[in-house]
């Protein structure tokens, strides 16, 4: 009989690396993992649903990941909601759940000097500085010690998909990379913690991204993309960026080709909110 496979009452917090290696060895190579940043909402329970394949065990973890955070406002405002948090993952027949502390996922034997890919340097890259260099570290440390068969990322966060699948390939090329279609509000807005900030207006206001997203897949040239821009602009939305662009490298490419994706970057109420839709 397998050791941990059971109904969710039996679902195992670990709030320690040594408490989490045992669980991760006596899963014998079968951990599935979703690594987030908590204040979990429907969009983290399909990654944890694609994770459930037959046979894993899956494992979320629940780390505010200091390092990726660029700007301290943007951290301090991070949502947390851990009480919640842990009745979904539980609704959801999760099996563990690691909620580490900063000292014990950054200690000097969990620090593997990870190099960038390219990708990395544009759009959140420019924007974010630093940004990255948090994500792929905290990463390489939850691989050393989980050591899982396969991880799940959403698409929502496009940029950081093609980051860390790059980086996968070069330092942990045994592990499966799985990317999740985006999970949207019946608004069309993307599911996303920083949704939790905006009020309802702005969540109304905010749905007018995915219109934009939409036509431009449907309807992509240079006047199209001034056009929607003045929309998202004229609804209250400062755009930091919207972009039709390559996959994987990422380059602007305003070719009129059914290829890459388009991008976008923007703050409503002074929230910061990022979508993409692929071709
Ligand atoms: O996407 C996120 O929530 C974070 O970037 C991740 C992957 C959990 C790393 O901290």
């Amino acid at each position: 009989m397998p050791l941990f496979v059971g109904p969710y009452e039996k679902m195992r917090i670990f709030y320690t690396r040594s408490k989490l290696e045992n669980f991760c060895k006596e899963s014998q190579g079968r951990l599935s993992f979703v690594p987030t940043m908590g204040a979990l909402h429907d969009g983290h329970m399909k990654l944890v649903q694609a994770a459930k394949k037959e046979g894993s065990l899956v494992l979320v973890s629940i780390f505010i990941n200091p390092k990726q955070f660029n700007n301290l406002n943007d951290l301090d405002k991070y949502p947390v909601n851990l009480i919640g948090d842990l009745s979904l993952l539980k609704q959801n027949e999760v099996d563990a759940v690691f909620i580490p502390t900063a000292n014990d996922v950054y200690s000097e034997d969990t620090n593997s000097n990870v190099e960038l890919p390219n990708v990395a340097s544009v759009w959140e890259g420019a924007f974010r500085e630093g940004h990255f260099q948090g994500v792929v570290d905290v990463l390489s440390s939850f691989y050393h010690l989980i050591k899982p068969k396969q991880v799940f990322f959403g698409q929502k966060d496009l940029q950081q998909c093609m980051v860390v699948g790059e980086m996968m390939n070069t330092y942990f090329p045994n592990i499966e990379f799985n990317m999740v279609p985006t999970h949207r509000e019946k608004s069309g807005l993307a599911y996303s913690s920083r949704n939790e900030r905006l009020s309802e207006e702005g969540r109304n206001t905010a749905s007018q991204i995915f219109k934009s997203l939409n036509s431009l897949k449907n309807n992509f040239n240079e006047s199209c993309l001034s056009e929607e821009r003045k929309k998202i602009t004229k609804a209250g939305i400062e755009i930091e960026y919207l972009e039709k662009i390559s996959l994987p490298e990422m380059q602007v490419d305003r070719s009129c080709s059914n290829q890459g994706a388009i991008i976008f970057a923007g703050y409503l109420e002074g929230v910061r909110l990022i979508d993409n839709i692929l071709f």
